[in-house]
């Protein structure tokens, strides 16, 4: 596992924070143990979660949630919501595809993702000393009839949060969508996964990622806006897998950002 490391300075706070960014585990047992030794070693101030830490299909739910309990003891923790969390809707037991129908089906999924102790943010944010931290869910969506489809990010929430005094992140899973969705609010931070780091990786650049198709530009490291260079984006490249086909010259990665506010 990389453990990739970036600074970043501000001068709208004083202080130091040492940030874990972690996503796209999947559930996956293997990586998220080896993702908490390291952190055993960086002992981040907090640890921030943009997505698909737990298969939401799955059942029972798999090793995210215990993941999850797990980095919840060792510093404040807040996520947001990836695909894998609102769109995967249904079961399969016994061979048999069961959809979960009910809103309350969800409600009691977020319910077992509070419980573990993470601060669960859907179209919500804290106060975290000079920080504000929000977090909005992916936009795709799997209705009660099992369609897939996209909806807007809630965008009365985004404004709301970008008003709000103090330096702010948002989680937020899909690079893609940043600068369609969030590059015109004053948000100073977005950390996103999703792309995998673009699943195999060649001469440092990605070959694949949902939503961006083939040669993505958007899979790992630190973007700035076009129009509006105070307004930057981290891209995990994720803990694990999730599709058939293996990360190659791709190792899972665990980023860890010190904000320096000077
Ligand atoms: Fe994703």
């Amino acid at each position: 596992m990389l453990v990739t490391r970036y600074q970043i300075q501000t001068d709208l706070f004083q202080g130091r924070y040492t940030i874990a960014i972690c996503g796209d585990l999947h559930d996956k047992s293997r990586s998220g143990k080896t993702c908490i030794k390291h952190l055993e070693q960086v002992r981040p101030d907090l640890i921030l979660l943009p997505g698909d830490i737990v298969e939401n299909h799955a059942f029972p739910l798999g090793y995210g949630l215990g993941f999850l309990k797990t980095l919840a003891s060792m510093a404040p923790c807040f996520m947001s919501l990836g695909n894998h969390e609102t769109g995967g809707r249904h079961h399969f037991i016994h061979g048999k595809d069961i959809i979960l129908s009910s809103d309350s089906d969800f409600k009691s999924f977020l319910q077992s993702i509070s419980d573990t102790g993470v601060k669960l943010l859907n179209n919500e944010y804290v106060c975290f000393g000079p920080l504000v931290i929000g977090g909005a869910p992916s936009p795709l969506w799997r209705d009660s009839d099992h369609h897939l489809f996209t909806k807007e990010p809630d965008l009365g929430f985004l404004k709301t949060f970008s008003e709000t005094q103090g330096y702010k992140i948002l989680l937020f899973h899909h690079p893609e969508l940043f600068e369609k969705y969030i590059a015109s609010f004053p948000v100073q931070l977005t950390l996103a996964g999703h792309a995998h780091g673009g699943q195999v990786r060649l001469f440092g650049k990605g070959i694949y990622a949902p939503g961006q198709g083939l040669f993505p530009k958007l899979t790992s490291g630190i973007h700035t806006c076009n129009n509006f260079p105070d307004r930057q984006m981290i891209i995990t490249k994720g803990l694990s897998n999730n599709t058939p086909f293996p990360r190659l010259f791709n190792p899972p990665e665990l980023v860890v950002l010190s904000l320096i506010g000077t």
